[in-house]
């Protein structure tokens, strides 16, 4: 059995060299997949840069009306034209995105104990079923996962099945890292977690930026996205998000740094320059500011 403490001996990431495996698809790991999951990945990774800017606005399935989100209705629907993905939960998109939008969604398929429980862990269940994403059209389907926590297990067969549900489907599934009060935030919680979640058969993994962050992106075998987790002022948020993809991540999932910026059309604009276009972190506060003035 694998000794948890292996990472204390030297390991050899191999970042100079591109992860192999498949015919040349632009999503990293995907090459074996089926046309239709392929296809849906496809909607949501830009072909030239290979990467995505996906908004995420699913808080309130165990935040309430988190600040910046206490009319989705009003602070969503502006910022879709600047962004490659919507990532929010059944109701969110029922009620208050309009079914006419034109970007792929990435649902919300599981739900877990409030902010008011000690322990936000356990107690998670599937909240809507793959019949029920397909009737809404999703193109991914998201799933959190506790690694190290109480509900680690219950959280992992909850990925499982829904990884079975949408290879039957061709479906992906977006695999969730959480980081819960007693969870740490190191390279080496997010070297374990991320690669727990691919091999257990995320198609891509959301997690949060780290110290170490490229080994973290060369040991995980599918696409990284970054959460942008607590507010930070607009040029912290763009220096991360510059890093994350410097360092290998194949994307963001933000959400308040983005709608709780003090223009957030402008921050999915300026997030968007780092994401496809290789702008660094000064330039896009440039832009940014530059956008701000007009
Ligand atoms: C995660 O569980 C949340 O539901 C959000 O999707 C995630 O934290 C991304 O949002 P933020 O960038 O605000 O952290």
């Amino acid at each position: 059995m694998p000794d948890k403490d292996e990472g204390k001996i030297a390991r050899n990431y191999h970042l100079d060299v591109p992860q192999s495996g498949g015919g040349g698809f632009v999503v990293k790991g995907q090459d074996g997949c089926d046309w239709g999951t392929k296809n849906r990945l496809a909607r949501m990774f830009d072909p030239k840069s290979g990467n995505t800017v996906m908004l995420a606005f699913d808080h309130g399935y165990i935040m309430g009306p988190t600040t910046g989100l206490e009319r989705l209705d009003v602070a969503i629907p502006p910022l879709i034209p600047y962004v490659d993905v919507l990532m929010g939960t059944r109701g969110a998109f029922r009620a208050c995105i309009p079914a006419t939008v034109d970007k792929p969604v990435c649902l919300r398929v599981n739900y877990d104990s409030s902010v008011l429980y000690d322990d936000m862990s356990v107690g998670g269940g599937i909240a809507c079923d793959i019949g029920n994403a397909v009737r809404m059209n999703a193109s991914c389907l998201a799933v959190q996962t506790f690694i190290g926590a109480t509900g680690e297990k219950n959280s992992l067969e909850l990925l499982a099945r829904t990884v079975d549900a949408g290879n039957d489907h061709g479906m992906p599934v977006l695999g969730v890292v959480a980081v819960g009060k007693q969870m740490e935030r190191t390279e080496q919680f997010f070297l374990l977690a991320t690669r727990i979640l691919a091999e257990n058969g995320a198609n891509l993994v959301k997690t949060y930026y780290c110290d170490g962050f490229e080994h973290v992106t060369a040991t995980c075998p599918v696409p990284i996205v970054i959460a942008g987790g607590k507010k930070l002022p607009e040029p912290e948020a763009l220096t991360m998000a510059y890093r994350a993809i410097a360092e290998g991540a194949r994307g963001v999932d933000m959400g308040r740094n983005i709608f709780q910026a003090q223009n957030p059309i402008a921050m999915c604009r300026a997030i968007a320059k780092v994401v496809h276009e290789g702008f660094t972190d000064k330039e896009a506060l440039d832009y940014y500011n530059e956008l701000l003035r007009t």
